[in-house]
């Protein structure tokens, strides 16, 4: 990278890569990416994605591919503004939807304090995609009439501390965990201790928009004791609640 030079004005935009399949991103992503000068993408976007991105676009992976660590968040904002100022349309490519659990936040404030555009182009994440794959809906009339998306782990890795547990064991509600897989079985101990059924019905959904999609479909203690055996090493979905009674098989 060379100089800034003020006169030129780049932008920032970044997009929500859906679940995985390609065929699930929005026109508008297309679009971004197809007259993009650079693109900056991670590990759960998919490869497939950038297939459409303008063949002269510089492509930069900012995950943790290979076995090396991904980038900082800091160092992966600094690469952005960077580009940007130099005139550059940068397009970063995240999972899902930008808004959900991506970090989205501290990109948006980091280029607001650099002065840089940034636009936001939403994509489908993978709850409700993996509701979609599993032909079921996330809300159900008279029975699951609330949905929250929760993280399985903190900065640590471990299963965040102020979790609100009276929410998180509703009956009414259907739970979307996301970065779960591995502190699934303490997030159920907790969960049956506030009350929630130990038969309350569970269903993972690991590599979702991949061919290696897998389901694992059971009980709340079934599900947790089955995670920390099977320790799945693609990204998993967890859904709790009764909306997704009947889907007790797996499926691969
Ligand atoms: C950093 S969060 C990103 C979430 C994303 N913004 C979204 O809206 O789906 C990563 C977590 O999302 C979930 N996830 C992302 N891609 C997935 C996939 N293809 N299959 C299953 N779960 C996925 C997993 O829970 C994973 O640990």
């Amino acid at each position: 990278m060379t100089a800034p030079d003020a006169a030129m004005q780049g932008s920032i935009t970044l997009i929500g890569g859906g679940p995985g399949d390609i065929d699930l991103l929005t026109l508008r992503a297309v679009e971004r990416l197809r007259t993009a000068d650079v693109v900056l993408y991670d590990d759960l976007a998919g490869d497939e994605i950038l297939s459409f991105a303008n063949p002269d676009a510089e492509l930069i992976a900012v995950g943790k591919r290979a076995g090396h660590p991904s980038p900082k968040q800091q160092e992966v904002s600094r690469l952005m503004i960077g580009y940007a100022r130099l005139g550059k349309r940068v397009v970063r490519v995240k999972s899902g939807d930008p808004s959900i659990f991506s970090r989205a936040d501290e990109e948006i404030s980091a280029a607001r304090e650099a002065s840089v555009p940034i636009e936001i182009v939403p994509g489908i994440t993978t709850a409700t995609a993996a509701a979609a794959y599993l032909g079921t809906s996330l809300t159900k009339r008279g029975v699951a009439r609330r949905v929250q998306m929760i993280t399985g782990h903190d900065v640590d890795g471990k299963l965040p501390e102020n979790l609100d547990l009276s929410a998180l064991a509703d009956r009414g509600a259907t739970t979307c965990v996301f970065m779960g897989k591995a502190t699934f079985a303490s997030l159920a101990d907790k969960l049956i201790a506030h009350g929630l059924s130990g038969d309350t019905p569970t269903v993972v959904v690991e590599s979702l928009g991949s061919p290696a999609t897998a389901v694992m479909a059971g009980t709340l203690k079934e599900i947790a004791a089955r995670l920390a055996t099977a320790k799945p090493a693609g990204p998993c979905m967890i859904l709790y609640g009764e909306a997704l009674a009947g889907l007790h098989r797996d499926e691969e």
